[in-house]
């Protein structure tokens, strides 16, 4: 089963992706983790993508579609997860075609529907243990004292995890990526959740629409 979590920065696509990578052994590709670590790494790529991630742009079709195009020869008996990608009509006819050049084909595109206000308040008030990565809700500058699953007292945020450069993810999410809920609609593999709920409900939705 290979399938892609569609939504707007925050929509919860990482955190739904990686409860079926723990509860069903699915393989989750993310274009965005594999950005930030080619950035973490200092490979020319990464160098090279970095300030237009931090603005909240896109980076180019050519570079994420070569990223997933490098993992499709993982061998992955339960199915793909692709977690924020493909993000535009031409990523999207590069996923068909690489699909069915090995053979598979794509089964669900599950479209997280949430408004813009939940958007920004999950994301700009999102703050992430240094240590142990628990991830901190609703935070307002200063961060935490400490963080309660292992006493650290260092806190990241995403570079991209502020008001101006979620503005600009926004715009590129209505600009370029909204247009494939159509696509996959006309394809006949688009199916809408709420993805307000509570993350345990998102998660039996995405179980029901997936019969898992
Ligand atoms: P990427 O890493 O994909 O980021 P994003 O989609 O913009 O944003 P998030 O990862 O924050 O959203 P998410 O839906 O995964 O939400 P999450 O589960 O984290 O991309 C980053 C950048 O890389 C892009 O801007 C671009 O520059 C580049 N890039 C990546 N892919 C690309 C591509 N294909 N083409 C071109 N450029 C690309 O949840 C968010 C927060 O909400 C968390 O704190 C979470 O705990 C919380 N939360 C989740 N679900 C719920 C819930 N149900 N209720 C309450 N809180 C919730
Ligand atoms: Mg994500």
């Amino acid at each position: 089963m290979n399938i892609i979590l569609l939504g707007p920065p925050g929509a919860g696509k990482g955190t739904q992706a990686r409860r079926l990578v723990e509860e069903h052994g699915m393989i989750q590709l993310s274009t965005g983790d594999m950005l930030r670590a080619a950035r973490t790494s200092g490979t020319a790529m990464g160098k090279r993508v970095a300030a237009v991630m931090d603005e909240g742009n896109l980076v180019t079709d050519e570079i994420v579609i070569g990223l997933i195009e490098e993992q499709l020869s993982i061998d992955n008996s339960k199915g793909f997860i692709f977690d924020g990608f493909p993000r535009t009509l031409g990523q999207a006819d590069a996923l068909g075609n690489l699909l069915n050049k090995i053979n598979k084909q794509l089964d669900f595109v599950i479209e997280m529907k949430v408004d813009d206000d939940a958007l920004v308040s999950r994301i700009v008030g999102r703050s992430t243990c240094e240590s142990c990565g628990e991830v901190y809700h609703n935070v307002t500058k200063p961060e935490p004292n400490e963080c309660h699953m292992c006493g650290s007292k260092i806190f990241r945020r995403r570079a991209d995890d502020n008001e101006l450069s979620l503005k600009t993810r926004l715009m590129a999410y209505y600009r370029d990526t909204s247009p494939l809920i159509g696509y996959y609609y006309a394809k006949g593999n688009l199916h809408s959740i709420n993805g307000l709920h509570d993350i345990n409900i998102v998660a039996e939705k995405i179980g029901s629409v997936l019969n898992c």
